[in-house]
């Protein structure tokens, strides 16, 4: 494998660690190579160390120093920047070593944990040197970070580079939240249960609820960040995605054809729903208190303009003209520097037809949920009313509970180390296809026009549930935000 863009923060966070988590756990071939390829004046050593360290940082797994000796053995890194020809041709020639002496086979994957508009360049460096097309029984691979363009008419261009040079089959998007275990727990919930299929629609479900929150903030990102906004860095990939599975039709099969056959279905039905200066909300954190913290607004933080009108809260009102869903709202919101960090799908119920109880009774019940749990504290709740122990009849709401770490002494594996996995063993159901991707703008782009004309984004103080706006947009339809 090769990796850009390996000083980056992904790869000192995610990839190195995964792929160190991935040899321990005996999942990597014994040849199995990593190339580096960057600007710093590097040799052989310099890059072990820098991995060792990201690894004993990040890994999650127990150091051990024979399967760090292994790895480190297949660590190599080449210098140069992208509009190098002499360095990828160096590059070349560092993989086709690695073939004769590690027995790498010709099987190489590119790893683009670059911004995109370095994409173009670096494909078009791999086809000029003949890294791109693989021989008899090999393979060539590429593996691309998002963001995958900021409209579509971007993402369409991001697209025809990439696929100018590597066929569709080759090409692996990753969208880390559908490595997550959580996430994938989804169609197991669906699909494997007899339970849930007879209420997963219109006729019980009043809407659903999709929250991404963050508590951190934005201090060290202005340059990914500002101008992109929350809503191109996590609804128009996570959210949309999430949404796929929780609305999707069964597949016939889990084969990556017909899982996203599926997915492709319900996003072409979906779409956004205005009038959006009442559907959406949007905001821009402003100083206040992160816990015990006094925090700092985006405008002081360090790198962005002081005059940024990139929106860190987002949220949207989708619908999905199906007959499973049709009438009922998909809210999806994201944000930083929110109360505190939290990944749930809500399904909240309709209320029942009648209530036989009197007044005072059941008043203080509210709607059933069934709650998925992204992340933390992954898990899935089922909330719904109860009797209060006593010789009255007075109700209210309790949770049932399941929580992945007292059902299951395996610890998930992080997101990273199974896409990396997959692309590896060439296994593409949970990498978006480029269909996906552009239907994913389709939905969002209207939304994101109409905001763009809107001037400044509202405020909200660090530490807090987003803008008031936010909350007027469920209030209009008579409901109201969980508050995870
Ligand atoms: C990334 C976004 O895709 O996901 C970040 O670019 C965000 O802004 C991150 O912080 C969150 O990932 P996770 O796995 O911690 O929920």
């Amino acid at each position: 494998m090769v990796i850009f863009g390996v000083t980056g923060d992904l790869a000192r966070k995610k990839l190195l660690p995964a792929i160190y988590d991935l040899a321990n756990r005996g999942l990597l071939p014994g040849g199995f190579t990593l190339i580096g390829y960057g600007r710093r004046e590097w040799d052989k050593a310099d890059f072990q160390d820098y991995v060792r360290e990201a690894i004993l940082n990040g890994a999650r797994t127990q150091f051990h120093e024979n399967v760090w000796q292994r790895l480190a053995e297949g660590l190599e890194f080449v210098r140069g920047n992208f509009d190098d020809d002499a360095a990828f041709d160096d590059l070349a020639a560092a993989c086709k070593r690695s073939d004769e002496h590690r027995g790498t086979a010709g099987n190489w994957a590119y790893y683009l944990s670059v911004p995109p508009e370095f994409f173009a360049e670096v494909v078009h460096q791999l086809d000029r040197c003949g890294m791109a097309k693989a021989g008899a029984n090999e393979w060539r691979r590429v593996i691309i970070e998002k963001p995958f363009g900021h409209d579509l008419a971007s993402a369409k261009k991001l697209n025809d580079v990439v696929g100018a040079v590597f066929p569709e089959r080759s090409v692996f998007r990753i969208d880390h939240y559908l490595g997550k275990e959580t996430v994938q727990n989804i169609l197991a919930l669906r699909f494997s249960n007899q339970m849930f299929e007879p209420v997963w629609n219109s006729h019980y479900i009043d809407h659903v609820q999709i929250t991404m929150a963050e508590d951190i903030g934005l201090g060290g990102r202005a340059s990914y960040y500002d101008g992109i906004g929350a809503a191109r860095d996590v609804i128009q990939n996570h959210l949309i995605q999430l949404l796929a599975l929780v609305a999707m039709e069964e597949p016939t099969s889990f084969s990556p054809a017909q899982l996203r056959a599926e997915k492709l279905k319900v996003l072409r039905a979906t779409s956004a729903v205005g009038p959006f200066g009442k559907t959406t909300a949007r905001g821009q954190y402003t100083a206040g208190w992160q816990g015990s913290k006094k925090v700092v607004g985006l405008r002081e933080e360090d790198g962005f303009d002081p005059e940024s009108t990139t929106e860190t809260y987002a949220a949207c009102t989708l619908q999905i003209e199906s007959r499973r869903w049709a009438g009922v709202p998909f809210y999806l919101r994201t944000g930083k520097r929110l109360g505190r960090r939290v990944t749930e799908i809500a399904l909240v119920f309709k209320r029942p037809p009648y209530q036989p109880f009197s007044k005072g009774q059941a008043d203080l019940l509210t709607n059933n949920a069934v709650v998925i749990r992204v992340q933390p504290d992954e898990g899935v709740l089922m909330r719904f009313g109860s009797k209060v122990p006593g010789p009255g009849m007075e109700l209210r709401d309790v949770n049932m509970d399941f929580s992945y770490s007292e059902a299951f002494t395996e610890q998930s594996p992080e997101a990273y180390e199974r896409l990396i996995l997959d692309a590896l063993l060439d296994e593409s159901s949970l990498f978006p296809t480029n269909s996906e991707v552009e239907r994913s703008w389709e939905i969002l782009d209207p939304v994101l026009d109409y905001w763009a004309e809107q001037g400044r984004p509202d405020d909200y103080a660090a530490g807090t549930w987003g803008p008031a706006s936010a909350d007027r947009m469920l209030a209009k339809d008579g409901r109201v935000w969980r508050r995870p």
